[in-house]
């Protein structure tokens, strides 16, 4: 390994959001860091997980590394760390950050502090994603963004995982893909520029994975869900394209990677609200019956105003949005997708574009 390549190792991280990706993200960061602190913003609770060692309230099943710390306490938190992750729920971040933004900022600034938005999301208000959210408190700070398939209860666990980081700085994202790559490769970052390519796939994702779900819940099979991945691909490249991305990230991990692992398994809340949807629960019982946050039921409203904004059509997400919303029943959606008129499949060509001809 060259020494560019050498990992980096600190002596404290941060991590703001203790939910189940949180959580999974500080015992990644356990390995790398002496010492991880979690913010929780409840202190009763925050003592629970210390006292259990686990993160009882939203994963359940991991006990936790020793160096890792609950605490609701935000100077405890942060004080001391070489990187700072943010993993509160999309909907949730500006509320922490006018409480407590300032504060953070002159530490990032004054000790030049990576800093990485690790949720997904569209902000309802003003149809902004997490690093958009963010760089209005940090302004001036080069934000990553970490993003691609990566279900927390598996990260938790240290099963291989692979995450893209995302700077429009390639040196900034390969110096976080140094500081979160694990020794043994567990958890394996890529380094890339895509940064609006990686927080459109990210929250669309979600949205399209309540509608793999609904198609399942319908009884719909494995052929249905695969076209719905590589037409939802589409809808994904195409917010990315009018937002100005340059669409690397589309079909890596965070675009193609992230949407085939969330539209596939039961493992993703998303996936299993759209299932329920189909199955003919409604959402108001669905969310009553749930603590954690399925993104995707946030993000199809924004989502669907931010495409309107962007004059981009999305005839997959809109259809998913209308159920969530209540306004179509899951069966009534299918119906109408399927029953658009037929068209090319309109892809552009990537090799070949007319000059050579083709040796088939
Ligand atoms: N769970 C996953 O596998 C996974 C994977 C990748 C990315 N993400 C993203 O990470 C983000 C966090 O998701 P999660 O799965 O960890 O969430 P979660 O549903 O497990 O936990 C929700 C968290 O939000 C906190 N919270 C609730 N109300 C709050 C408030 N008003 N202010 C601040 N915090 C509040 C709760 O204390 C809890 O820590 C989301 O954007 C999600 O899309 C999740």
């Amino acid at each position: 390994m060259s020494a560019d390549n050498k990992l980096i190792f600190l002596e404290k991280a941060a991590v703001f959001g203790s939910g189940a990706f949180g959580t999974a993200l500080a015992m990644v960061l356990s390995k790398k860091c002496k010492q991880v602190n979690v913010w929780h913003m409840n202190q009763k609770e925050a003592a629970l997980v210390n006292e259990k060692h686990e993160n009882v309230l939203f994963l359940k099943g991991v006990p936790l590394a020793k160096n890792v710390k609950f605490t609701a306490d935000v100077d405890e938190t942060y004080k001391g760390a070489g990187a700072i992750l943010f993993v509160i729920p999309t909907q949730f971040m500006r509320g922490f950050l006018k409480a407590h933004g300032a504060k953070l900022l002159s530490y990032v600034k004054a000790n030049k502090v990576p800093v990485v938005v690790c949720s997904k999301g569209i902000e309802r208000s003003s149809l902004l994603f997490p690093e958009q959210i963010l760089s209005e408190f940090f302004p001036g700070v080069s934000l990553s963004v970490l993003a691609g398939p990566s279900f927390a209860a598996e990260v938790a666990r240290g099963v291989f995982t692979c995450v893209s980081v995302c700077n429009r700085n390639i040196d900034e994202a390969r110096q976080l893909q140094r500081i979160m790559t694990t020794a043994d490769h567990s958890f394996l970052c890529f380094a890339t520029t895509d940064t609006a390519g990686s927080e459109v796939a990210s929250a669309m994702k979600n949205v399209l994975a309540i509608g793999s779900g609904i198609a399942s819940g319908l009884g719909m099979g494995l052929d249905a869900r695969a076209a719905l991945i590589a037409r939802g691909l589409l809808e994904i490249r195409d917010v990315t394209k009018a937002l100005g991305g340059d669409g690397a990230a589309v079909f890596g991990l965070p675009g193609l990677g992230d949407l085939l692992l969330t539209c596939s398994s039961e493992l993703s809340r998303n996936f299993t609200v759209g299932k329920r949807l189909g199955q003919g629960e409604t959402l108001d019982h669905i969310q009553k019956t749930s603590k954690a946050v399925a993104e995707g039921v946030f993000t199809a409203d924004p989502l669907m105003r931010l495409a309107a904004k962007l004059k981009v059509e999305l005839p997959i997400c809109s259809l998913i949005h209308r159920v969530v919303a209540g306004q179509l029943t899951p069966r009534d959606a299918v119906t109408q997708l399927i029953s658009r008129d037929v068209r090319d499949e309109g892809l552009p060509k990537l090799f070949n574009a007319g000059n050579t001809p083709s040796k088939l």
